[in-house]
Order: structure tokens, then C-alpha cells, then sequence
């Protein structure tokens, strides 16, 4: 823009004492005024972990966030109501584990519980569930293990042992999302990065009559290092290997845009980015090839850690950090973020 106005002979440039757009920054309120990106309670959603416990238990690598029973989580969905967050996300440890991970669609598991309770308590709330199995896996991987040892389902042919079978864990996924609607979960968000995951999910709501509910998709989501501390709170940590097989190479972005686009084709409602702050472009790039439907960047745990302990060695200012890296992400094109921040960022939206 500058330079095609250099050229311009009637450029107000030609005069640089004319051109100060320090003009526009001189008060709070022409700053107001002329700021390209708000950030709203509204954008947030905020993840809770649930498990069969009394009280709750602070997580340790994520301060101020807890693994909560369901009387629990219904409490902090209430209290984030009453900052104005309209939605939150439910991940779920359950009491026991195995290789299919049952209690997963179980009637009475953890996170149908939470649901329930929650839309009980505060209908007006939009609770989306987290859909993948390696909370609910006794090997914490996404999906049914290829097994050479004769036990079912039967082995692929030519894949490495261990290795996540993708369409044998599609079957799961579509029961747990329409266990979940079943409950009352108002969207689903299919996390695993299996292919065809979304078309599956969709597929298996409708046969139930849920072809109103919304599927989130975690369409970009990245095999990182960022996810450390989730795994603790949620304790779904790979007990071999990682998730490279599925999960995205850090270094891709052109294949981001391909997963996304499969996912549009296969009906995904909304798109997310997943770890959002080593991904600004990456979100940047999804959001100018689908503008047509909302995007939702994921702040992991680990970005979230990262904050809390310079924190807390006072190195960092927190709350202005904060809300600097979560304008960072809306600014980049995200529409929503599910950030652990989300209650502290909306009182500190309440006090600036
Ligand atoms: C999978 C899932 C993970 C996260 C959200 N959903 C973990 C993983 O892929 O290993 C990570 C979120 C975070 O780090 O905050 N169910």
C-alpha cells in the first residue's frame, strides 16, 4: 500500500510530516475505536475434566485446572456461565480401561454423566464432548491396536504391529458420538485424526435421528510436544510409542488444507487448528480457504503451562500475556478457542 502511494504524485507522502498514524493511537477511546479484533467471553470454550472422584484434584503441570467429579464440573460450568461462556468441552477418565475403551459409550460413563448433569443444571449451556478413545484404551492410543496375536479384530496386512487400525476404530467413534448425543451433548468433537472419521460420526448420528447435531472437527491437529500436560490431567498418555501415524507432521501446512477440505466434504460443521500458537499461520490458512464455516483454534495445555509458570516466577505479566496471545489466535482467523484460560481471560476482559 505505502509503496503504491510513493508513486502517487498527489501522495499526501510527498509531505511525510502528513502521514502519523500515531493520530489514531493517541487516546483509549479513538484506540477503541479503530481495533480490528475483539475478544469476547463468547469465543471461549472451556474444557473440563471429569472422572468418578469426590471434590477435585488439581492437575500439576496445569494450575487452577482440575480433574472435578460430576457435582463438580456442573459447579465450574456454572461458574463459567456467570462470565458470560456460553460452551465447554468434557474430556473423561474412566474407572477402568482395555483395549476398546467401553466405558467410552457406556450409558452411565463419566462423560454421559457430565452431560447429563450439566444440561440438567444449565440447559442454556452448549456441551461439546471430545470423541477419541485413548483416554479410554488401556495402551492410550486413539483407536483398536493392530494385533498380531490372533485376538480380535483381525490383523491388517502389511501394517506394523501396534499400529492405530483406522476403520475398525470408525465403528467405535460413531457410537461414542451418538452415545453422547444421547445425553444431550449439543456438538461433537472427534479428535483422533482417523480418515474418514467425520463421515463416519455423521453417518452414525443420523441413523439415530441426531442429524442436528453439529460436528466440530478436530481436522488439523498436529502430532506435538504441547500436549504433555493434558495427557496428565487426562491420562491418556501413549503407554508406547506416539501418535505420529495419525496425528500431523508439525511441518505441514498444505496438508492441513487437504485434511480440512475431506473434512468439509464429509460434512464437518466447524473446523479446528490444534496446538494454536506454533499454528498461527496454519490457522490463517484454513480460515481464507474455508471462511464459510466457523474455526476453532485449540490454546493447549501446553501453551497454557507455559504461561502459568512464568507466572508464577513473576517473569511474565499473565493477565496481559494472556489476553495478548488469545487476540494473537482471533486476529490470526480463529472464530472460537477452547483455552483454560477461558474463565481468567473473561474476568480480565471484564476489567480492561
Ligand atoms: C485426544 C486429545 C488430546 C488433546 C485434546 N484431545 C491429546 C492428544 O492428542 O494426545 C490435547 C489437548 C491439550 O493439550 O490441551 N483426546
Amino acid at each position: 500500500m505505502a509503496l503504491l502511494k510513493l508513486n502517487n504524485p498527489q501522495s499526501a507522502i510527498r509531505n511525510p510530516q502528513s502521514i502519523r498514524p500515531r493520530r489514531l493511537r493517541v487516546t483509549p477511546a479513538i484506540r477503541a475505536m479503530v481495533r480490528e479484533t475483539e475478544l469476547n467471553a463468547h469465543d471461549f470454550i472451556y474444557p473440563l475434566f471429569v472422572r468418578h472422584c469426590e471434590g477435585r484434584t488439581e492437575i500439576r503441570s496445569m494450575p487452577g485446572v482440575f480433574q472435578l467429579s460430576v457435582d463438580e464440573a456442573v459447579r465450574e460450568a456454572e461458574s463459567a456461565a456467570a462470565l458470560g461462556i456460553l460452551s465447554v468441552i468434557l474430556f473423561g477418565i474412566p474407572a477402568e480401561k482395555d483395549p476398546l475403551g467401553l466405558e467410552n459409550f457406556a450409558d452411565d460413563g463419566i462423560v454421559q454423566q457430565a452431560i447429563r448433569a450439566i444440561k440438567q443444571n444449565i440447559p442454556e449451556m452448549v456441551v461439546v464432548t471430545d470423541v477419541c478413545l485413548c483416554e479410554y484404551t488401556d495402551h492410550g492410543h486413539c483407536g483398536i491396536l493392530n494385533v498380531q496375536d490372533g485376538a480380535k479384530p483381525r490383523p491388517s496386512k502389511n501394517l506394523p504391529e501396534g499400529y492405530v487400525l483406522n476403520d475398525q476404530t470408525l465403528d467405535i467413534l460413531g457410537k461414542v458420538a451418538v452415545s453422547h448425543a444421547e445425553c444431550g451433548a449439543d456438538i461433537v468433537a472427534p479428535s483422533g485424526m482417523m480418515d474418514g472419521m467425520v463421515a463416519a460420526i455423521r453417518a452414525a448420528l443420523d441413523e439415530s435421528g441426531f442429524e442436528n447435531t453439529p460436528i466440530l472437527s478436530y481436522a488439523v491437529k498436529y502430532a506435538s510436544s504441547f500436549y504433555g500436560p493434558f495427557r496428565e490431567a487426562a491420562e491418556g498418555a501413549p503407554k508406547f510409542g506416539d501418535r505420529k501415524s495419525h496425528q500431523m507432521d508439525p511441518a505441514n501446512v498444505h496438508e492441513a488444507l487437504r485434511e480440512a477440505a475431506l473434512d468439509v466434504d464429509e460434512g464437518a460443521d466447524m473446523l479446528m487448528v490444534k496446538p494454536a500458537l506454533a499454528y498461527l499461520d496454519v490457522i490463517r490458512a484454513v480460515k481464507e480457504a474455508f471462511p464459510e464455516l466457523p474455526l476453532a483454534a485449540y490454546n493447549v495445555s501446553g501453551e497454557y503451562a507455559m504461561i502459568k509458570a512464568a507466572a508464577a516466577n513473576g517473569w511474565i505479566d499473565e493477565a496481559k500475556v494472556t489476553l495478548e496471545t488469545l487476540t494473537g489466535m482471533k486476529r490470526a482467523g480463529a472464530d472460537l478457542i477452547l483455552t483454560y484460560h477461558a474463565k481468567e481471560a473473561a474476568k480480565w476482559l471484564q476489567q480492561t
